[in-house]
């Protein structure tokens, strides 16, 4: 077995090889040999040592997310299992064995229950890269929110993997998505994308007279192409100072924000308006859908994987490397260019 490992925190180089015997299963687990490890926001952080509460201290296997082929069967499982199509199942932080069990390798041992029959509408590159962008999307808009059809919904980083998940998820609710995104060179890309769902999509950065990248007031667009009404959902992985007061300002009465990540600067926030709005803010993530227990999220992934069968969703993968080249695809990640979700092969 192969898989890659962090010895220290730090860049990409900390990115380690390191090759295993390949672990048997036990009684009720399956071997899956994995064909698809996607790629996430979180994988960057873990490794330069923010996002402790998954990763502990090194050494730890990086990745939160897998899908592939079973290949073995342990005792008690049904033989005629060898040969599936697997994704596995979203787990809390640590998924597969401890501390040191990430998804950056070529095969996982797994309880046989977490190892679901994938559809044959996903390819084996997209197996592991279903639940970080779509239960994140969909768990938040459909089952936190019940988001209503008619509704307005701004996502900003419209380019990442959930932001474009998240598209297709207020479509699939009946609702009308706007893209917020950092440079009109990707908002061009993401509108000639054919899987991109989005209603409209909105620029919110420019550069001022001196070559500095500045936000645009944005928000007026927003006001503008919403009549004046505003947005009644953000769904936001930014959440800068600047970045919330905009929300704020062109939120619908009565609208909500969610805030899901951290990838902007914290700062001052005027939150005032909310109060007159009747407007709320809330945290998401990925785990409370988990932690509201199994017939809650194994329900939201049947829903999830019957609007990939019925193609309502589609994914469009940036860019794949070899598990191998992991350091590359890291410095990729983190260049921000892509539009859409890396995938490692191992
Ligand atoms: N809460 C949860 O359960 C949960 C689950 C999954 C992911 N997440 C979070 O969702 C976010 C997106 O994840 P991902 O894996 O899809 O990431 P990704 O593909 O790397 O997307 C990053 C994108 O975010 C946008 N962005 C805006 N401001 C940024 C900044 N200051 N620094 C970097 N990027 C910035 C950019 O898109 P534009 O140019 O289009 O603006 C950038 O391309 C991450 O914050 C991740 O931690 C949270």
């Amino acid at each position: 077995m192969e898989l890659v490992h962090v010895d220290s925190f730090g860049g990409p180089e900390v990115l380690k090889h390191k090759s295993l015997p390949t672990p048997e299963p036990g009684p009720m687990q399956v071997r899956v040999r994995v064909t698809s490890i996607g790629m996430n926001h979180a994988d960057l952080m873990g490794r330069e040592g923010k996002y402790k509460a998954s990763t502990g201290e090194p050494t730890f296997v990086p990745g939160i997310e897998a899908g592939g082929v079973i290949e073995q069967v342990g005792q008690e499982v049904d033989v005629s299992r060898i040969g599936e199509r697997v994704v596995l199942a979203p787990s809390l932080p640590r998924p597969i064995d401890g501390p040191d069990g990430g998804t950056y390798r070529s095969h996982i041992v797994i309880d046989e229950s977490l190892a679901l029959l994938a559809p044959n509408a996903l390819p084996d590159e997209q197996l592991g890269a279903v639940w970080l962008p779509y239960l994140t999307a969909w768990g938040c808009l459909a089952w936190k929110d019940q988001l209503k059809p008619g509704e307005v919904v701004g996502i900003s980083a419209a380019s990442s993997s959930v932001g474009l998940a998240a598209a297709q998820v207020v479509k699939a609710l009946g609702g009308t998505a706007v893209g917020l995104t950092s440079s009109p060179a990707k908002a061009e890309a993401i509108g000639q994308l054919k899987t991109a769902r989005f209603d409209h999509l909105v620029v919110t950065h420019g550069l001022d007279s001196d070559g500095k990248r500045t936000m645009r007031p944005w928000y007026k667009d927003i006001k503008s192409l919403t009549g004046g009404r505003g947005v009644d959902v953000f769904f936001d992985p930014v959440a800068s100072g600047e970045y919330l007061s905009a929300e704020v300002r062109c939120l619908a009465n009565g609208g909500r924000i969610y805030i899901y990540g951290l990838l902007g600067d914290p700062g001052v926030v005027n939150l005032a308006p909310l109060i007159i709005k009747q407007a709320s803010l809330y945290g998401w993530v990925l785990y409370e859908i988990i932690q509201a227990g199994d017939a809650v999220w194994q329900q939201a992934c049947r829903d999830i994987l019957e609007r990939f069968i019925d193609g309502t969703f589609k994914q469009h993968l940036a860019m794949t490397f070899p598990l191998g080249q992991a350091r590359l695809a890291h410095e990729a990640m983190e260049k921000g260019e892509h539009i859409g979700k890396l995938v490692l092969v191992p």
